[in-house]
């Protein structure tokens, strides 16, 4: 399946100059939904994976299916003051601005083999940072699936030495 046919193409949002990938449209399609969700159960699957670890918002909306489909669990990872418990966190840097994320700490048990997920790998900020928090808390990062890469952003550079699965390359 051409998974981009979904994919709306936002000029000039949320800024001037940025031509934002709009998955809302992707993920309204039943069919479509599911074929990218399977493409990343079956990634999860080959690389033995034991708990789903995704960055608000998106990442909820990739991660959480694929761990429905495993029957293993999904921890989120949120911007500071979202989560009720102790946390741990890490700032990034954004494509346009800059945030804290954070964890709880007790989401994961060590030496857990995690997969991110998240919609799209940008400046990859938000992905290095995520990796930060799960192997502060012991997570062997055994693979990170993304529906969309920005290539020309060159995110890939900020997480070299990972395992990456891209659905579509813009
Ligand atoms: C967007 C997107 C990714 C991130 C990618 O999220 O969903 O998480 O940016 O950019 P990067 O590779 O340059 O870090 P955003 O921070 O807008 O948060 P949201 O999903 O909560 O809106």
């Amino acid at each position: 399946m051409d998974l981009k046919q979904f994919v709306t193409i936002v000029p000039d949002w949320p800024k001037p100059g940025i031509n934002f990938k709009d998955i809302t449209t992707l993920m309204d399609n039943g069919e479509a939904y599911k074929y990218a969700t399977d493409q990343i159960v079956e990634y999860a699957r080959e690389k033995e994976i034991d708990l789903i670890v995704g960055p608000e918002a998106r990442g909820f909306i990739i991660g959480c299916p694929v761990a429905y489909s495993l029957g293993v669990g999904f921890a989120p990872v949120r911007k500071e003051g979202k989560l009720p418990r102790e946390t741990i966190k890490v700032s990034y840097g954004l494509e346009y601005g800059k945030d804290v994320l954070t964890i709880h700490k007790d989401a994961i048990k060590p030496g857990q083999r995690v997969l991110i997920t998240d919609d799209l790998l940008a400046t990859g900020g938000t992905i290095e940072a995520t990796i930060k928090l799960v192997e502060e808390l012991g997570g062997v990062v055994a693979g990170i699936a993304f529906l969309i890469e920005l290539s020309y952003l060159d995110g890939r550079e900020k997480l070299k030495g990972y395992d990456i699965l891209t659905l579509m390359k813009y």
